[in-house]
């Protein structure tokens, strides 16, 4: 298929028929205790282009827990105007090991391998915070704006969920400040990142988010938010980091730049071009949508839309 011939309604046909048959298949993230009640049997996908369509099929209305995603806004919003001291903070490296994993922290000196295991992006909601005074209203607001939803917000019953079994990100956030690696109080840092996880959007909204990233940079009202270098090193980062220790397998399978989360969403963008949305709640082994990673297979093998 040309780029010229590809028709989006078709190819969502295609992804529709081979999705269903899987649709309930992979395990409900419950490590959230709010997590695990949400419907296993949903699924959505979302197209949106860089020329403003939004092609969409299944759920896509429903909200889901952002989870992770929320990282790539949040990376996004610190390396904004050509800022770059999140770099002395974080690495840019595939950690293979868990996102929530203590042990290579420690040996590491408290500076996490990237921006997208949860110790990087407790990392890069300290800086959030220092840079503005509020991350998360920050973050809210940036969403609000790129998906046009003036009533996007955190779920606070989730936040508390997150609060109340996240003693393995407090401990993360306390080694980081153990080694000096904290500019805000711990429990401040993990309020705003608790609440940042827990914000809730539907998948047509998630495609539209991420034509910032699509558009290298470029909000929906024109604005230059990040420059070219910025947009491309963030996607450069979802490629290598984004879905957790498959990203390999994401690469050969996808070959685009994605970011996945435990609610069951995953972001992929192909630059230039569309920002792509998928959400199916049931995880795989590695913590990834089965849904997800089985829709954007099928699309970039129908559409050759790869960064290969
Ligand atoms: O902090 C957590 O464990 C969750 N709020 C987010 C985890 C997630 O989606 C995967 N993280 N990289």
């Amino acid at each position: 298929m040309s780029d010229d011939d590809i028709d989006l309604e078709d190819v969502l046909a295609l992804v529709m028929e081979r999705v269903r048959p899987r649709i309930g298949e992979g395990r409900v993230a419950d490590y959230i205790p709010e997590l695990g009640r949400v419907d296993p049997a949903r699924f959505g996908f979302a197209v949106a282009t860089t020329e403003g369509e939004v092609h969409t099929v299944g759920d896509t209305g429903v909200r889901f827990s952002m989870q992770s995603i929320t990282k790539v806004f949040t990376l996004a919003l610190v390396t904004q105007k050509g800022d770059t001291h999140i770099w002395d903070r974080v690495l840019r490296e595939p950690s293979g090991n868990a996102f929530n994993s203590l042990y290579q922290l420690e040996f590491e000196n408290g500076v996490p391998r990237n921006p997208f295991i949860n110790p990087g992006a407790l990392v890069v909601t300290d800086e959030l915070l220092a840079n503005t005074g509020d991350a998360f209203t920050a973050l809210r607001d940036l969403l609000r704006a790129e998906t046009g939803d003036p009533d996007l917000d955190a779920d606070e019953v989730t936040a508390r969920s997150e609060q109340e079994s996240g003693d393995r990100n407090r401990s993360l956030a306390y080694l980081m400040a153990g080694f000096g690696n904290m500019r805000n109080p711990v429990p401040d840092v993990l309020d705003h990142y608790f609440r940042q996880c827990s914000i809730t959007i539907t998948t047509e909204e998630l495609a539209r988010a991420g034509l910032l990233l699509a558009r290298h940079g470029v909000r929906g009202d024109g604005s230059r938010m990040l420059d070219r270098a910025a947009a491309r090193r963030i996607m450069a980062i979802m490629l290598t980091c984004g879905t957790y220790d498959a990203a390999g397998d994401f690469a050969y399978r996808v070959g685009l730049p994605c970011k996945s989360g435990v609610g069951g969403g995953i972001l992929a963008v192909v630059p230039g071009r569309y920002s792509i949305a998928a959400w199916g709640p049931g995880l795989d082994a590695k913590g990834n949508s089965v849904t997800g990673a089985l829709a954007l297979d099928t699309f970039t093998e129908a559409t050759h839309c790869s960064v290969f």
